[in-house]
């Protein structure tokens, strides 16, 4: 295969201011090239020497791969025809098809279908409207990390060829989506956030250890956790929906997170917050928790509010400073469950995480 010559990634429509000063300050070789919303390519400098698993650890991009070229036909043979040349003799293990933006479309399974022809993967058919969709090659032998084809539905007639390979979890996520389905008993969307962050961290949660939530109410994420058999100290000064007071292992501490007196999170193991404040607020709030000689807590999933999307800039600054905090593992990422937000990972020890 040829060296490629463009990158592309894929954000939250509106992200796109902060993903490229993110890019221009990580990665000032690159140079901006095609964008839409949602949607931002780059050239790659000649001679780059980049792999097929290269990751350039972007806070906003939700997914990343090398451009194969764009498919424009205004029928399905001659989308079929050009994918078939753009993918050429490349052995994909996956093919990841991602709309342009946030809302579920038929475009989707439509994509799946023909791209699952050029593959020579007939037949595939999936009949849903998504905003994403994964399928793995049929008779596959999952012995490496799986080289995906990635297709993003740019506009109805301007799909957008790329790939990448597998190196993380979210890299085995089409566009970077988390589609688990809400559960019926979750009383907030906040539900997926949590579980989301807790697939991408991989922070090892284990059932019976104590974890506090800063900011719980109405509590659909501490149902995440107590699903997973976790004990919640849940802390917010509004109120937490009845059926989580319910919960045998929930706990509700009305208050606000300094009000909290430091010894009640002896036992705490974990640490979330998700409290709808500036993030130097959050960063004060669970800096005088985590430093305090009798508290141990050995990780943390805090979602950081960017209440105006200069905050953005700051990002490198609130990671310093909780590395200072002892936590050397510390990565964060624009979920796609976050809204005008962030999502941060700090652990006091790196571990390797398994691929997706
Ligand atoms: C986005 S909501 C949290 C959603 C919640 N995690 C869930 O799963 O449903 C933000 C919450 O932060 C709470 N909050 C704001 N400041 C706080 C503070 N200083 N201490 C604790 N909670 C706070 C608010 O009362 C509000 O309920």
């Amino acid at each position: 295969m040829a060296d490629p010559t463009f990158l592309f990634t894929t954000c939250q429509i509106t992200a796109e201011r902060a993903l490229k000063a993110e890019t221009a300050r990580l990665w000032p070789d690159l140079r901006l090239a095609f964008s839409r919303p949602g949607f931002v390519t780059w050239k790659l400098p000649t001679r780059h020497g980049l792999s097929d698993d290269f990751h350039p650890h972007l806070v906003f991009a939700r997914s990343h791969g090398f451009s194969l070229g764009k498919v424009t036909g205004e029928t399905d043979a001659a989308r079929v025809e050009a994918a078939r040349q753009l993918v050429g003799a490349i052995n994909f293990d996956e093919l990841h098809v991602v709309i342009r933006g946030e809302t579920p479309s038929e475009q989707v399974p439509s994509a799946v279908a023909v791209l699952g022809e050029a593959l020579g993967w007939q037949p595939l058919a999936l009949r849903e409207a998504a905003v994403a969709a994964r399928v793995t090659r049929p008779k596959t032998s999952a012995a490496r990390s799986p080289l995906v084809l990635d297709c993003i539905l740019v506009e109805p007639c301007l799909w957008w060829l790329g790939f990448h390979r597998v190196t993380e979890i979210a890299t085995s996520w089409p566009g970077g989506w988390h589609l688990a389905p809400l559960p019926e008993h979750a009383v907030s969307r906040a539900y997926l956030k949590m579980d989301e962050a807790l697939a991408w961290s991989q922070i090892p949660v284990a059932p019976g250890e104590q974890v506090a939530e800063i900011g719980c109410s109405p509590g659909g994420a501490s149902q995440a956790l107590l699903d997973r058999g976790l004990i919640v100290l849940g802390i917010d000064p509004a109120q937490v929906d009845q059926r989580v007071i319910a919960h045998p292992h929930f706990t509700h501490l009305r208050k606000r997170g300094h009000e909290v007196r430091r010894r009640e999170f002896r036992k705490t193991r974990w640490l979330t917050a998700d409290m709808n404040v500036a993030p130097q607020y959050t960063l004060d709030t669970v800096e005088a928790i985590v430093s305090h000689p009798e508290v141990n807590v050995r990780g943390m999933l805090l979602t950081l509010k960017l209440l105006e999307w200069s905050l953005a800039g700051q990002i490198p600054a609130c990671l310093e400073r909780i590395r200072s905090w002892g936590y050397a593992d510390v990565q964060a990422r624009q979920l796609s469950h976050n809204r005008q937000e962030i999502c941060v990972a700090a652990r006091l020890h790196a571990t390797a995480r398994p691929d997706g």
